[in-house]
């Protein structure tokens, strides 16, 4: 079992996509919540469910960028985290996260990267009037919502849709996808080679 630690700030539906896989079949676990965020709902979901909760404030770091992340990175270590899942965590971290989990920090993201990257993906999606957008999932890099390219899943943008509805569209495919991948990577099906991700093929699978 991979020892995973999922990072959320919000309501933490990825969250419970994800503790919902990981209790049905694995290949990981999910060792640890941490949240930037007293009082999220994803707190509430991990308390629910018995998962080891830490929370780091931005502003228990003094809104210094490089400890918030050495603060969480630290944290992550003391649990002996293999695979760490970016859930919903709206802060930028630095790149100590990177180097201590090298290829193992993904990011679940509402569009198509590299269109619409940042915090309003949804809203930046309808407002250019795309007719397609979707969920990515990515390795993290320095560069926010920049990092290789895990998995991709395009979402139809339909005439009636508004950001709320566009969103839950967006976050039923995330649901699926993003514990599918944090299961092939815990089962070591992808190699990453510079900016591109290898899916390898599954043992048994011919190709
Ligand atoms: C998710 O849809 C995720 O893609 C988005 O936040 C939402 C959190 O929802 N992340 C970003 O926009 C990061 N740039 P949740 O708390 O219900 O899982």
């Amino acid at each position: 079992m991979v020892r995973t630690a999922v990072l959320a700030s919000g309501t933490g539906t990825n969250l419970q996509a994800i503790l919902d896989a990981a209790k049905s079949a694995g290949p990981f676990e999910v060792v640890l919540v941490l949240t930037d965020v007293d009082g999220c709902g994803a707190l509430a979901r991990s308390q629910a469910q018995g998962v080891p909760t830490e929370i780091v404030t931005w502003e228990s770091c003094g809104g210094d960028r490089s400890l918030f992340t050495l603060s969480i990175t630290r944290i992550l270590q003391a649990y002996d985290v293999e695979l760490v899942a970016l859930a919903g965590f709206m802060r930028i971290l630095t790149s100590e996260i990177i180097e201590a989990f090298p290829h193992a920090v993904l990011n679940t993201h509402p569009a198509l990267l590299p269109a619409f990257r940042g915090a309003h993906a949804v809203e930046q999606a309808l407002e250019y009037g795309v007719r397609v957008t979707g969920v990515t999932i990515h390795l993290i890099d320095e560069e926010v919502d920049h990092g290789p390219i895990v998995a991709q899943m395009a979402v139809d943008v339909l005439s009636e849709d508004n950001a709320a509805s566009l969103r839950a569209r967006l976050q039923e495919v995330e649901h699926q996808l993003f514990p599918q991948v944090l299961a092939d990577w815990a089962d070591g099906l992808y190699r990453v080679e510079g900016r591109r991700v290898i899916r390898l093929p599954a043992p048994g699978l011919s190709s």
